[in-house]
């Protein structure tokens, strides 16, 4: 899968080195590239931005470096889905996370300041599948932080990067329930004792267990997950 992310702060995404996804761009499984928009200016600043028709606070990303780079980069592929994270978009969610997951080509457009000029949208939907994609109800200071999230989510789905497949199965979010408690060694830890029917060796009464305490945890924390 390869993945282009514009920025103008591309040094955020150093970390995506580290770990499991750093072994999958080395192993070439995930082929992650990282842009700097001010590449695709001309002027001598590498002018990104500029005030908002209208009036209005802040700045607003001026719509001709997005339009070079996205031709650019819409070039490497048939038709890419082209994300650009925001806190006006439809909420990422891990249904998202294992669609994006199935594609090709993600180009990801990480927006700063009041946001980019909306006409580079609605260009962006020539070239390929438009989304905007939010992190959840909250703002915040440019796209990079949620577009690591989603790279995270995404690239952990792709086959091949997590090691053991199913560890992908077990967790919060994929049957539409938060996942069951974990615990290890010591069974006994400062007074706490790790729940007998763990250490039973009954197959089936662990996994009711575990059923009941994903019910549990759910109705407790995340009732809108039961109700939808
Ligand atoms: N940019 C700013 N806030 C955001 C959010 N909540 N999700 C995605 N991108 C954003």
């Amino acid at each position: 899968m390869r993945i282009d992310v514009v920025s103008i702060f591309p040094s955020y995404f150093d970390g995506l080195t580290l770990s499991l996804l750093g072994k999958a761009r080395e192993s070439g499984i995930l082929d992650l590239r990282i842009h700097d928009l001010r590449d695709w200016t001309s002027d001598r600043h590498r002018t990104v931005d500029d005030t908002p028709y209208g009036g209005g606070a802040g700045m607003v990303m001026k719509p001709e470096p997005w339009a070079l780079a996205l031709d650019d980069l819409a070039a490497a592929s048939e038709r890419p889905t082209i994300v650009f994270p925001s806190p006006a978009g439809e909420v990422f969610h891990q249904t998202t996370a294992r669609e994006f997951s199935g594609r090709e080509h993600l180009i990801i457009g990480c927006g700063r300041y009041e946001g980019i000029d909306e006409r580079v949208f609605e260009y962006a939907a020539s070239l390929g599948e438009v989304r905007l994609v939010s992190l959840g109800d909250y703002v915040l200071n440019g796209g990079e932080v949620a577009a690591m999230a989603m790279i995270e989510a995404v690239g952990r789905l792709i086959p091949g990067v997590v090691g053991n497949p199913d560890s992908l199965v077990e967790e919060s979010h994929e049957d539409g329930l938060l996942e069951y408690p974990s615990y290890t060694k010591p069974s006994t830890w400062r007074d706490r004792v790790v729940p007998d029917v763990l250490l039973s060796g009954n197959h089936g009464a662990i996994a009711a267990w575990r059923r009941e305490q994903q019910l549990a945890r759910t109705a407790s924390r995340r009732p809108d997950l039961l109700n939808d």
